[in-house]
């Protein structure tokens, strides 16, 4: 079975599980909606890519591991999407789940994908006790305060904040959940692999940015601009976007170098390179070279262009 695939199917059987017949209809259908179709999927592949290089020893395990970050992501998605906080009607494509079902579903989904995190977590890993704590610990570290998700979105009710730590908690943290919690799935030491999630973060957030900036809402299957219009400390706005571009390319770089010595090297080092293209493919990179009207740093020379 492929990844994408194996990744899809344990999705499916995780919220299968939930429905049920005593179950209110409405969460559950907005809990497939925040799940599937579902966009990149690289959190969830990246943790089963770890395990596999770090000999995985117990598939069932990587699979809960793969899932409850997945699951956290989407709840993040859902929650950053309604109008206390992005005020966003699309995602993925298609409406935000508080548009569909409303802002009390939207609440209780998010929430409800959190707590089924970690009973996936819980349920697989009572043949691995060991492993579950030490799994446990690199969720929430990944996910809670002071240095995860919510304190990554917390940052933005501070007066003054530090781009860097702020793109770091909100989204480079659990890119580390999802590198160390595949080495721990096989029994392994996630230490090693810590780098390689800290700068595939950092530049995916860094990537997001200029996404934000330089595509349109049909590309990006999301609102775009939104971080002009929120005030949102960017990368893009910080650092112009050239200097964005330069960034980013310096952290995949790091990332590239940072896999460790394994026998699934190379291909760890290509699902990288794959990602850098895909998030900003070369010609952007060109097209941004050349339009000197794009490069300033200045929040308010920043504007909406399509490269
Ligand atoms: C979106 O993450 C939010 C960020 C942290 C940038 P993704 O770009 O991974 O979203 P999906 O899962 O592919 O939709
Ligand atoms: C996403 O931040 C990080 C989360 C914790 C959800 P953004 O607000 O920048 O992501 P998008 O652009 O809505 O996907
Ligand atoms: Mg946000
Ligand atoms: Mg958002």
């Amino acid at each position: 079975m492929d990844m994408t695939t194996r990744i899809q199917s344990a999705l499916d059987q995780q919220l299968a599980r939930a429905e049920t017949a005593s179950a209110p209809p409405l969460l559950l259908a907005a809990m497939r909606h925040a799940v599937f179709p579902g966009g990149a999927r690289i959190r969830p592949q990246l943790c089963l890519a770890v395990a596999q290089a770090c000999g995985e020893d117990a598939p069932n395990l990587t699979d809960a591991a793969a899932v409850a970050i997945e699951l956290l992501h989407c709840a993040s998605l859902v929650h950053d999407d309604m109008p206390c906080f992005d005020d966003a009607d699309t995602r993925r494509g298609q409406p935000t789940v508080h548009k569909q079902y409303g802002e009390p579903l939207a609440l209780l989904t998010g929430d409800a994908l959190i707590v089924m995190a970690y009973q996936a977590l819980a349920r697989a890993g009572a043949h691995h006790p060991l492993r579950l704590a030490g799994l446990i610990d690199t969720v929430c570290t990944g996910t809670g305060a002071p240095d995860g998700i919510v304190a990554g979105q917390a940052w933005e009710c501070e007066s003054r904040v530090s781009l860097s730590q702020y793109q770091r908690a909100k989204t480079g943290a659990l890119f580390v959940a999802s590198t160390c919690a595949g080495a721990q799935a096989a029994g392994a030491d996630p230490a090693e692999w810590r780098t390689l999630g800290e700068c595939l973060g950092e530049a995916y957030q860094v990537a997001d940015d200029i996404r934000d900036v330089v595509m349109q809402a049909g590309q990006l299957g999301k609102p775009a601009g939104q971080d002009l219009h929120h005030g949102r400390p960017s990368a893009a706005t910080d650092l112009g976007l050239l200097g964005a571009i330069s960034h980013f390319r310096k952290l995949m770089a790091e990332a590239v170098s940072s896999v460790p010595v394994c026998e699934s090297r190379a291909a760890m080092r290509q699902i990288v390179l794959r990602e850098s293209e895909r998030l900003i493919p070369q010609s952007t990179c060109d097209r941004i070279t050349q339009d000197r009207s794009l490069w300033a740093p200045a929040r308010a020379t920043v504007r909406q262009a399509t490269v």
